[in-house]
């Protein structure tokens, strides 16, 4: 096995799942202002102190994916998020994408950024101590969207980023996310995924890139949020893996799942029901971000008496997850 296998490994070791602490500024202030919190260099520092000072959380996870502002910060105690977490048996990982810009003049479509300078700050990141590295293209359903070009531009880019990020020793995680958001079925969400899976796994292949050494991260198969499809959570699995089989390479050691918005408790539900799925080559598992972190967020309200009950939630949802990825997760456990 070579490093980068073994880090893989690491990460998802024994039902171990993702964190990803990694939202941006702008993001991460719209997820404060829904639950009254301020947003400053200060309050997201605490609050991402409070997610990786969590007792236990390494029984469950595995990686933590930081924002750059977060890497470059400190726990209270002096110690690096990267040190901290590596202290715990934790990876730090890294977003190294800088956001969406509109894709070929229309607000529409999006295209990610972030190759510019890259090389010089996978170097930097290397030195702060982080192990993997993550990207995020979107993809939108709408009328007459997807373009062709815009799910090849988006790849094509994936791609650059997985070489990259590979050439300085990092495991790389492309995240094409087909987003919730539209009145589309959920047929159609299965065939845009496996449109752009289909793309990315092309371009990967034309940059020759070490399938081995990454963690694709992508969307469940779901309809879209407005379109009132009611499907059950084993359609949701059967659409996913179908999905999965038409596109990915058998090479790819693990594929993680983001949330997307979803309910935390109907993400783990649906994520249960994927990973019952007998007979894949690739491991399966979760990078969650909103139905992870989420109900932490809601309890914490930036006030330092409610930490502990927050941690605990942080904790729940990721004990939880850790058994829905063995195919383990019952709801009568929310309870517990
Ligand atoms: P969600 O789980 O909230 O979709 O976030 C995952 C992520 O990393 C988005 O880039």
């Amino acid at each position: 096995m070579n490093e980068l296998q073994e880090t893989i490994k690491k990460i998802l070791a024994s039902g171990k799942g993702i964190l990803a602490a990694d939202a941006s500024t702008p993001t991460m202030t719209k997820r404060f202002e829904k639950v009254g919190i301020a947003s400053t260099e200060e309050t997201r520092r605490q609050f991402r102190q409070l997610l990786v000072t969590t007792p236990d959380l390494e029984k469950y996870i595995g990686g933590v994916i930081l924002f750059d502002e977060t890497i470059r910060q400190k726990l209270d105690n002096g110690k690096t998020f990267s040190e901290h977490l590596a202290g715990r048996g934790i990876l730090p990982g890294i977003k190294v994408d800088e956001g969406t810009e509109p894709f070929g003049g229309s607000e529409n479509e999006k295209i990610t950024k972030g190759l510019d300078g890259l090389a010089g700050r996978l170097g930097e990141y290397v030195v702060m101590g982080a192990k993997f590295t993550k990207w995020r293209a979107v993809i939108t359903i709408g009328k007459g969207i997807p373009t062709l070009e815009c799910i090849q531009a988006n790849a094509d880019t994936l791609a650059e980023f997985v070489f990259a990020s590979q050439a300085k020793g990092f495991v790389a995680i492309p995240e094409p996310e087909v987003v919730m958001d539209g009145n589309h079925t959920i047929k159609k969400c299965e065939e845009i995924t496996i449109e752009t899976l289909q793309a990315l796994f092309k371009s990967l292949k034309t940059q020759g890139v070490d399938l081995e050494g990454l963690i694709l991260k992508t969307n469940m198969v779901l309809p879209g949020k407005e379109s009132g499809q009611k499907v059950s959570v084993q359609e949701i699995a059967q659409a996913t893996i179908r999905a999965l089989r038409n596109s990915v390479p058998t090479e790819v050691p693990a594929i993680v799942f983001l949330s997307g918005g979803q309910e935390a408790v109907l993400a783990t539900e649906r994520l249960n029901e994927i990973c019952k799925a007998a007979d894949v080559p690739w491991e399966l598992g979760f990078s969650f971000e909103r139905a992870l972190e989420g109900p932490a967020m809601e309890i914490w309200k930036g006030k330092a008496e409610n930490t502990d009950v927050a941690q605990a939630a942080l904790l729940h949802r990721a004990k939880m997850n850790s058994l829905a990825r063995k195919g383990e997760y019952k709801k009568e456990l929310e309870n517990e």
